[in-house]
């Protein structure tokens, strides 16, 4: 499955871009579905620059970073990655070219100018709220030399500056409605990085949903750190929340499917839980962290909600809309967790069942409160709480899987299988399925009689050649 926030790996992204290129750009990228979309949005501003996507590494004018600064580990990428690339744009510089390196995202926003004492040959660092301002960076740095460098948080939301996207996304697309947070959960950078909870204006998102349409994707899905917390408003002039827009974004033809991540429990408000049960195109599936099953941990992260408001949430949607599938993100060995604490995030994960999930060993993040909390868990108690909680999820994302097996699934095709003469596709709830069929069918949606799952997929049969309802 696939959904969470800071749960990527690195991708080089095809940033293919209208005019013919005069200069390489190659993209790495890191972290959550936003980093993904702002990529994209990074190479279309570079492209009246006449930069298009670099033949190889070693051979671009530009390599752009953008960076995840979610955990530890996430964030070293970032500098492993700068000293491979120091070898690159040295070779470059001896061939009498000029590699410019530069690192956008989370960790440029949380550690500005201090890149750039551990990595001096850096030319350009921005965060994400400066992406508009990447051409005339990058003008300024190719013209003088020396870096150059913001991580501003201007007042107006960087919603106001980007242009259009450009770029066709394919058959399934992902656009951007809502950035930021302002939940201060305590272990947690994204406030840091990513600045206060600003939305799209609901024009502008229905524009481009359009567009995306017209382009020929036939799933969005709408991305936010709090994508629920979305607000707006109506041709009415009347207050919108995330209910509404799907309901307008229902209305858009051709649009088969609609999904939204990630959400936050405190926003997911009545009206989005009627949505699932009345709009058809809203997939049956919902990523909803809830991080921990204990309420004296819920309170120490700061979270807004305890164990049982989640349950209730999920009470009322499995009443809205009972084939819906749910996955969640979990964080063990948060400060002050006990043996106590992990057993209860156990009991609430069997009470619950889960279709998949994501799950994270605490990591202490500088500047966030809980990283000079007393009753930090010793990286022993972690691993083994990690571990445990894994099986369990694993266990219940193939008990789900294994009951997909005979029923009819609507899966829209997305592109060749593994194998020849496969396609394959994902199912409402994101599992990607495969079957022998004729690429003809690529970008329809078609019933397939389930088979057989696997441990990350689910394999059938087509049912009819015909488009579902
Ligand atoms: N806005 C979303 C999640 C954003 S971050 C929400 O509120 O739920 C994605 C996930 O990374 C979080 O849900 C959390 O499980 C994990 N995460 C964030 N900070 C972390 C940290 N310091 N250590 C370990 N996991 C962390
Ligand atoms: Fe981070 Fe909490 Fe905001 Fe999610 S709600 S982005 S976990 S601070
Ligand atoms: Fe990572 Fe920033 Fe996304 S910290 S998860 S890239 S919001």
């Amino acid at each position: 499955m696939s959904g969470g926030f800071g749960s990527g790996g690195a991708a080089a992204d095809p940033v293919t871009r209208g005019e013919p290129a005069k200069k390489g750009l190659h993209v790495i990228t890191w972290g959550c579905q936003m980093n993904v979309y702002d990529s994209g949005r990074m190479a279309d501003v570079l492209a009246p620059l006449g930069y298009g996507p670099a033949g190889s590494l070693e051979g671009a004018d530009m390599v752009l970073l953008n960076t995840c600064h979610i955990r530890e580990r996430a964030s070293e990428k970032l500098f492993s990655e700068l000293g491979r690339l120091r070898v690159l744009k040295e070779a470059r510089a001896a061939a009498g070219e000029r590699m410019i390196l530069a690192v956008a995202g989370c960790v440029a926003q949380a550690e500005g100018a201090d890149i750039l004492t551990r990595a001096p040959y850096v030319d350009v660092v921005l965060g994400p709220q400066s992406y508009h301002r990447l051409p005339e960076m990058v003008a300024r740095a190719a013209r003088a030399g020396g870096a150059v460098i913001d991580t501003d948080f201007p007042a107006e939301s960087k919603f106001d500056h980007l242009p259009e996207a450009a770029a066709p996304q394919g058959l399934t697309a992902f656009l951007t409605i809502q950035e930021g947070c302002d939940k201060f959960c305590s272990f947690c950078v994204v406030p840091y990085t990513r600045g206060a909870e600003a939305s799209r204006p609901a024009a502008a998102v229905l524009a481009e949903a359009r567009r995306l349409v017209a382009q020929g994707a036939r799933e969005i899905t709408l991305l936010g750190q709090n994508v629920n917390a979305w607000h707006g408003e109506g041709p009415d002039g009347q207050p919108a929340s995330l209910a509404r827009l799907v309901r307008w974004l229902a209305e858009i033809p051709d649009l088969a499917r609609i999904r939204y991540t990630t959400s936050h429990p405190r926003d997911m408000d009545e009206d989005l839980i009627t949505a699932h049960g009345e709009v058809a195109q809203l997939m049956p599936f919902l990523h909803l962290p809830v991080q921990s099953g204990s309420n004296r941990v819920l309170a120490a992260m700061n979270r807004g909600h305890d164990v049982a408001a989640f349950r209730r949430i999920i009470a009322r949607l499995r009443a809205a809309r009972p084939d819906i599938a749910l996955s969640s993100d979990f964080i063990v060995g948060h400060p002050g967790e006990t043996e106590q604490d992990f057993v209860a995030t156990l009991d609430l994960v069997r009470e619950i069942g889960f279709a998949g999930a994501f799950s994270f060993k605490y990591s202490a993040r500088p500047g966030t409160p809980a990283a000079g909390a007393a009753g930090q868990v010793p990286e022993a108690q972690k691993d083994r709480r990690l571990q445990e909680l894994q099986t369990l999820l694993r266990d219940q994302q193939a008990a789900f899987n294994a009951g997909c097996v005979g029923l009819s699934v609507p899966v829209l095709f997305t592109g060749k299988g593994r194998h020849a003469g496969q396609i394959a596709g994902r199912s409402p709830w994101l599992q990607p399925v495969h079957v022998i069929g004729p690429e003809s069918l690529i970008g329809r949606e078609m019933p397939v009689k389930i088979a057989a799952a696997h441990t990350n997929s689910l394999s059938g049969t087509l049912e009819q050649e015909r488009v579902c309802a």
